[in-house]
């Protein structure tokens, strides 16, 4: 695996592979990787010449307040899991290499922000939208891998690379869990032992929604009724429980078409979010 830490470097790497004609995978991230990411980078290896792995944490995308700085970090340990993951390219700039200088344009993301984490992150997503325009001007990838942990994430790169005419697939994978349910997440190390054992009940609570559509409830605030009512039975604070369209995160009076059940729950250091997207459709026809 190569490791690379200046955006120089791996232009002149990207170069040389779209010369000799191959597909490059892309998976981006912050770090801290847990076996969401890896899932990534073993699918991405599996459908691709080149997986490039990018490890950023990203100031942009922090309000004031977040843990930028205290954002968990091990380099180490992440260059050896990603390598034995399939990564063929692991790049790791630095902020002044990623931003250089005070910045002339910056992108701003008009909707499917102004619901569940985009509501509460007030930028967030511009920040993520910027960085990721940046990255994939950089690794120019045929696919870009994102996991559906982050729908609200996903949903926007959907739009970005749309609006922006960008050729690339976006490639969304299913949330990795723990035997228990719980999504994995850089944060779950934040938990204590007490809410490590409470926060299965996240997900829980999301299946008993799921399971509600199932059988045929189609008013949103009943099901939501359901999810919240469980996750209080937790010691987390529900920041929300939603149910939107997706992947354009617009209200619904009535269920219908594919739909996300998602919420976020906050415990003392650490701040879940879990989602389930449920193609009601397709459930029908089956
Ligand atoms: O999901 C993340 O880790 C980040 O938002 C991303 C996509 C790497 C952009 O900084």
């Amino acid at each position: 695996m190569k490791q690379l830490t200046e955006t120089q470097q791996l232009k002149e790497l990207i170069a040389q592979y779209r010369s000799e004609g191959r597909t490059i995978g892309f998976v981006p991230t912050m770090g801290f990787l847990h076996e969401g990411h890896l899932t990534l980078v073993e699918k991405a290896s599996k459908e691709n010449d080149i997986v490039v792995m990018s490890i950023f944490v990203n100031p942009t995308q922090f309000g004031p307040g977040e843990d930028y700085e205290a954002y968990p970090r091990d380099l180490k340990r992440d260059a050896r899991l990603a390598e034995q993951a399939g990564a063929d390219v692991l790049f790791t700039p630095s902020p002044s290499d990623m931003y250089k200088g005070e910045q002339n344009v910056a992108v701003q993301v008009k909707r499917r922000t102004d619901v569940l984490c985009g509501a509460s992150r007030v930028g967030h997503f511009d920040g993520v939208a910027t960085v990721l325009t940046k990255f994939f001007n950089l690794v120019k990838p045929t696919r870009a891998y994102f996991g559906l942990k982050d729908a609200q994430q996903a949903a926007v790169v959907d739009g970005l690379i749309e609006d922006f005419f960008m050729d690339i697939e976006l490639v969304a994978v299913d949330t990795v869990r723990e035997e228990d349910g719980l999504a994995k997440s850089s944060r779950n190390v934040y938990l204590t032992e007490q809410e490590r054992k409470e926060a299965p009940m996240i997900y829980k609570a999301l299946q008993q929604g799921a399971e509600l559509i199932k059988d045929g409830e189609r008013n949103p605030e009943t099901v939501i009724k359901t999810v919240t009512d469980i996750i209080e039975n937790t010691s987390g604070v529900i920041d929300y429980a939603e149910l939107y369209a997706y992947p354009e995160l617009t209200p619904l009076k009535t269920l219908n078409g594919k739909v996300i059940l998602a919420c976020a729950v906050q415990f003392s250091k650490a701040r879940l979010i879990d989602n389930i997207i449920i193609d009601i459709d397709e459930w029908e026809r089956s």
